[in-house]
Parts: structure tokens; C-alpha cells; sequence
């Protein structure tokens, strides 16, 4: 079994002052009360089906590839099952640290409102670590914490700012959880996992909410260094989590492909051929959290300065500050191709926040 510590410092805060001053996160309180469900009883653990695909195919990237498509359907169901089992497990490990993170803000949340809407959720993180452990028992395969997310929420556990830690947990991660949870109701195939996703979606919805409203009026009033510190603490997950900075993410995913059966010496180098041109790909119809709650949600807040939009040009993200809207351009866009360009001559790192600060 792995396991990691990390130590960190908190600021506790404690107040004698018991009033309920933001009245939208007192409802949001008051609602969540409401919406408690119980894991253990509202489930009926009796429907699952082993032997059916997890989440639909058609939203998973691989579908897109030739490679993938030409393979014997055993080995193909092999190969989606697994890629969907690891995804779940990464959103079990992100449910964990979910749980750890909000136990944290209930100390460091500095209002009475912002300890009540952290505390509710702590309960809401609980229900889903016990959801989804108990889902992925039934399947009898659970796959480890991607070094990646690893770092990510070592990061989120020792930061020491409540502030950033609240863009990171309940702004970014939330957001990312949000995006798979909306498509996992439409996508949920196992009849199962069917009848849980919507009730987590729903939850989730809350938790970005609480970020969002506790967000949105604290950020203008931050100092400038807090702010900038903020904003580039966004950046640097976006480029972690996002992928599209120089290093694809979650790479301990290629785990799956070895417990397929599938000849890897035939298959990898066509695979390695086909994603190295995208452009070439069918992307229709699949959406990539980024553009779809994460960018949104930080434009919401006020965290994407006009300094950083060239680093996220280069990511393929087309962000529009006066409307504050982004669209998913994908990495092989002209403009594109021609900021990565810029970025290589001048010899700086897009992935690094501050180097694309130097940038602009
Ligand atoms: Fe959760
Ligand atoms: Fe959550």
C-alpha cells in the first residue's frame, strides 16, 4: 500500500464572533444540510455488472485512435475498462485529499461562514472517498496515486496560505472533478456507477460554488504580491494538471496499457505515431476541463492577469479578458504553434509562470 506524510503549518484562526455575514454562503450552508445522502443505504450496491464497459468509449480519447479501433474487441474492452478504472481511482485519491484539505480550511477560513460551508463539505469528501472505494472493490482493482497528483496535492496539503489554498483545492481540483462528474452522468455506462455519479455531481457543484463565492470578493482586496503569488499558483497546476505544457499528465496511466494483453511492440509506435499529430484526430464532442469549468471559474475570481494570457495562448487556451470567456483552440493551432514558437526563440519555459511573466 503506498503512503506519504507531509508536515505542514497552519494558522488557526478563532473568533468570538458567531455571525452569519455572507448571506450566499449561508444558503449554500443551509442547502447542503438539506442534500446530505448516505452512501452506504441510498446505493443498491446488488446492480452492478462486472462485465460491462464503465464509461461510455466514445468519450474517452483512445476511441479517437486508429490504432485502438483496429484491435480485437476483447483486448479493446480490456483497454477502456482499465483506462476508466485508473481515472476513477486518480478521482478517489483526489476525493482523499478533497476530505484532508477541507479538514484544513475549517481551521484556517477565517469567518464563521467559511467554516460552516468546509466543514459541511469535510462530510460531502467523506461520502465520496467511501463511495468510490467501496465502487472500486466491487471491481477489485484500484490503481495507486499518480505521481503527479501526488505532487499536486502535497502541494495543496503544505501551502500555508488559506487563500491559495482554497484557489487550488476548491477553484482548480474541484473544477477539474466538476468537469468529469458533469460528463459522468451522461457517460456512466455500469449501471452502478449510474446511480451514484449525479448525486456526487451534485455535491461537487456545491464545494466549486463555496470556492467561488468565497473567492470572488476576497481576491480584489488582496495585496499585489498575494495576487500575483495566486495567479501563478493557478498557472503552475494548470500546466501540471492540464498536460499541455511540454509534458503529457498522468503518465503512470500507461500502466493500464500492460495489463491488457495487447502487443505492445506492434502497438506503441503506431499509438506514439497518431498523438503526436492531433490535428490528424477526430476531437469532436470531447471536452477538456480546462476550458470547459477550471478557466471559467478562475476568471470568475479574477486570477488570469493579462500578463500570463501568452503562457496559456501557448497551452491552447484562447482567453478573452474583456468578455472572460476561453475557448479550446488545441495545441496545433496557428497562433498556437506561432507563441510556442516565440517562447523557444527566447529560449523561456511556458510551463514556468514567472518565465512567461519575462515573456510578455
Ligand atoms: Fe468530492
Ligand atoms: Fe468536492
Amino acid at each position: 500500500m503506498h503512503r506519504f506524510e507531509t508536515d505542514t503549518l497552519l494558522q488557526a484562526v478563532f473568533k468570538d464572533g458567531y455571525e452569519l455575514e455572507a448571506d450566499r454562503l449561508e444558503s449554500l450552508y443551509s442547502k447542503s444540510k438539506r442534500h446530505q445522502w448516505n452512501a452506504e443505504l441510498d446505493v443498491d450496491w446488488r446492480h452492478f455488472d462486472p462485465e460491462a464497459d464503465v464509461l461510455d468509449r466514445r468519450h474517452d480519447f483512445l476511441s479517437r485512435l486508429t490504432c485502438v479501433n483496429e484491435l480485437p474487441e476483447d483486448q479493446q474492452h480490456a483497454l477502456f475498462k482499465g483506462a476508466s478504472l485508473f481515472l476513477i481511482s486518480q478521482v478517489l485519491h483526489g476525493e482523499q485529499a478533497a476530505l484532508m484539505t477541507c479538514g484544513q480550511l475549517v481551521n484556517c477560513v477565517p469567518d464563521m461562514d467559511g467554516k460552516f460551508g468546509a466543514a459541511v463539505q469535510v462530510m460531502d469528501e467523506a461520502r465520496h472517498v467511501e463511495v468510490f472505494a467501496r465502487y472500486l472493490d466491487r471491481h477489485g482493482r484500484r490503481y495507486p496515486i499518480d505521481p503527479d497528483l501526488q505532487s499536486i496535492v502535497q502541494a495543496l496539503m503544505t501551502e500555508a496560505d488559506w487563500e491559495a489554498k482554497c484557489v487550488g483545492m476548491q477553484v482548480i481540483l474541484e473544477s477539474v472533478a466538476l468537469s468529469f462528474f458533469r460528463l459522468g452522468e451522461r457517460i456512466a455506462v455500469e449501471p452502478l456507477l449510474k446511480q451514484f455519479i449525479g448525486r456526487v455531481h451534485e455535491d461537487e457543484s456545491r464545494h466549486v460554488a463555496y470556492g467561488v463565492l468565497t473567492l470572488e470578493e476576497r481576491i480584489p482586496q488582496l495585496s499585489k504580491d498575494a495576487r500575483v503569488r495566486l495567479e501563478n499558483w493557478a498557472y503552475d497546476a494548470i500546466a501540471k494538471i492540464g498536460g499541455r505544457a511540454g509534458k503529457p499528465a498522468f503518465q503512470s496511466q500507461a500502466q493500464v496499457l500492460a495489463e491488457t494483453g495487447i502487443d505492445l511492440e506492434t502497438f506503441l509506435p503506431r499509438f506514439l505515431a497518431e498523438v503526436a499529430h492531433p490535428e490528424d484526430l477526430d476531437l469532436e464532442g470531447l471536452s477538456d476541463p480546462m476550458t470547459a469549468t477550471v478557466i471559467p471559474n478562475l476568471l470568475r475570481v479574477g486570477l488570469v492577469p493579462e500578463r500570463l494570457l501568452p503562457g496559456y495562448l501557448a497551452q491552447g487556451f484562447q482567453i478573452d479578458l474583456a468578455t472572460r470567456s476561453v475557448r479550446d483552440v488545441h495545441t496545433f493551432h496557428p497562433d498556437v504553434r506561432a507563441m510556442r514558437g516565440e517562447f523557444e526563440a527566447r529560449k523561456l519555459d511556458f510551463s514556468d509562470p514567472l518565465q512567461v511573466s519575462q515573456a510578455a
